[in-house]
């Protein structure tokens, strides 16, 4: 028998796409880089499996593999910053993806400026728009990866991106999304949160540039 939607409508038997071998297929996704110190030794991690997980209180999470030498610094310490990455910080992101702090000191590498936390006492990136500074919550393992669920316990932005009314406008940040193995700008506002149902005066104020 014909599936129905609720409505009662009929559901269509053809899936007219192709199929693919299941992944975590889920694109565009935020990348990041996690800057994490403990015994003396400090180092970034390019992370794009990172996402928002609850509003109050305030977590993300960021999926790391074992192997990776900053898994350790975290998982040790307990802490790590969430440093946003902007256009002008994206070719040291894609570095401190493809080097491992076992081999090279990345704050070095990338001239990347080390700023101490004000709650951790941890290295944040100087240069990074918005600084997420976070405490590990709980470690899951999932297989390939570990996620780090973490408070954010402190929220840190470039005074750059702040507006005359004395909030942030991340439009001013310019921050970078990846998609598919690549990095993309974002691109031009295409609508705002509730602009399917705002009215008249809403939608004016809001498209007003
Ligand atoms: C765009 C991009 C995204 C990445 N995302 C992740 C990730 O989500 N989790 C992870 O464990 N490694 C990820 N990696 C790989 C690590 O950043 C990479 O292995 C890095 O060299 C590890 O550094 P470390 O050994 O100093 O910790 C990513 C790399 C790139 C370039």
């Amino acid at each position: 028998m014909m599936k129905k939607t609720a409505a009662g409508a009929d559901l269509s038997p053809n899936l007219a796409k192709d199929t693919l071998k299941p992944s975590a297929f889920l694109n565009p996704v935020p990348v990041v880089m996690c800057s994490a110190q403990h015994a003396g030794v400090s180092d970034i991690i390019t992370v794009a499996w990172c996402g928002t997980v609850n509003s109050d209180p305030p977590m993300i999470s960021v999926s790391i593999r074992k192997s990776r030498y900053s898994y350790d610094l975290i998982k040790n310490s307990g802490k790590v910053c969430v440093n946003l990455v902007s256009e002008a910080l994206l070719k040291a992101c894609d570095l401190c993806g493809v080097r491992s702090g076992r081999d090279i000191d990345k704050f070095a590498a990338t001239g990347l400026t080390p700023v101490s936390s004000p709650i951790h006492g941890i290295p944040m990136i100087g240069e990074s728009p918005v600084n997420l500074e976070c405490s590990v919550d709980r470690v899951i393992e999932l297989g390939s990866h570990d996620m780090f669920l973490l408070n954010v316990d402190g929220v840190y932005v470039s005074g750059a991106i702040i507006d005359a009314g004395g909030k942030a406008d991340l439009k001013k940040a310019g921050l970078v999304a990846y998609c598919h193995g690549e990095y993309y700008a974002l691109g031009e506002i295409l609508g705002f949160f509730g602009y399917s149902v705002a009215g008249a005066d809403a939608l004016a104020r809001r498209t007003r540039r």
